[in-house]
């Protein structure tokens, strides 16, 4: 498309978030690049690599203990996006912090590191390992708190749905992250996002990633049974980009804490909504799995603006 006229932003220079300066603002979202490391062979004619001009991918969440995720099938494709209920499959803490992120590091993957627990005070430890092990590194810019898990804690409810549990999650993780960006993903699935945007920031979060998926259900109907064995997951795709529009502006209208635009993108017209709205980032998701070279084609046309 034709550059609009309000688009004054270079999306593809460095920007500051909180303590530090990350290299642009297209990134790819958790869970939908698998760590980061997956697509370093892949070529296309137009885009020289999937990983050209993105300013971080957020890696597959990562939680205290490898996990094997829920049972198959998990991923259910819909008209309009995707169902799925991975259910946290990951190598754990300890393997991502000796393989994963040096393998990131050695090939200078702009990387945000996704974290999830099961109580507020496991983000704590989590951290301070990580700062621990990579302070050194200059390709790990952050860490995102991905809170839209079942407390075990608190009777297993959303994280995410508690400004309370929200605040201590970012406060627990802030105490150890002085020198690396912090991020909050927030839930859409709750009635007030604002709310919990302001606990985020009140707690020390320097952006909080709006949003993670829509709590959505479908069913098979050769069974009459929903095609996933855990009924409901998390829908995400074309469909949900108005609905991740709109919790986007109820953050940034409603409390001015910088928001990273997640939900629906998958072409530079999509982010440049997210940017009209005064995202300071975005995040490609589901459109990377069935293009990974879907987010470094969005920053390669934010690019070519910016130096025209
Ligand atoms: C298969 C799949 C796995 C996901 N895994 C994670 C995850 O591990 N952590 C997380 O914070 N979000 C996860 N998400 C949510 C995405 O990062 C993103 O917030 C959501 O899908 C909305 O963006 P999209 O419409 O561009 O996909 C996952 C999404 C999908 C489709």
């Amino acid at each position: 498309m034709k550059r609009p006229d309000w688009w004054r932003s270079d999306a593809t220079a460095p920007f500051r978030l909180g303590p530090r300066m990350l290299p642009g603002r297209v990134w790819t979202a958790s869970g939908c690049f698998g760590y980061g490391l997956a697509a370093h062979d892949f070529t296309a004619a137009d885009c020289a690599s999937p990983y050209a001009g993105l300013g971080a991918v957020v890696t597959k969440t990562v939680t205290p203990l490898p996990r094997e995720g829920n049972p198959m099938p998990r991923l259910v494709e819909t008209p309009c996006g995707a169902l799925n209920s991975i259910g946290l499959e990951n190598v754990g803490f300890d393997a991502f912090l000796t393989t994963v992120l040096p393998e990131l590091e050695a090939r200078g993957v702009p990387t945000i590191v996704s974290l999830a627990a099961t109580t507020p005070e496991d983000f704590g430890p989590m951290v301070r390992r990580l700062h621990d092990a990579a302070s050194g590194f200059r390709h790990w810019h952050g860490v995102e708190l991905n809170l839209s898990c079942p407390n075990v804690a608190e009777g297993g409810h959303d994280f995410g749905s508690s400004p309370a549990t929200v605040a201590r999650c970012v406060a627990a993780a802030r105490a150890d992250l002085p020198d690396r960006a912090l991020l909050a993903k927030l839930t859409p699935n709750t009635a007030d996002i604002a709310q919990l945007a302001v606990a985020a920031r009140d707690a020390g979060v320097d952006a909080v990633s709006a949003i993670n998926t829509v709590v959505g259900l479908d069913v098979d109907l050769r069974t009459g049974q929903p095609y996933l064995p855990r009924r409901f997951g998390g829908y995400s795709g074309a469909a949900i980009l108005p609905i991740a529009l709109a919790k986007v502006d109820q953050i940034v209208r409603g409390t001015g804490v910088p928001v990273v635009g997640v939900g629906g993108i998958a072409t530079v017209e999509d982010a440049l909504k997210f940017f009209a709205l005064g995202a300071v980032a975005v995040q490609v998701g589901t459109a990377q799995m069935r293009d990974p070279f879907a987010a470094a084609r969005v920053a390669a046309a934010l690019g070519q603006w910016s130096s025209s």
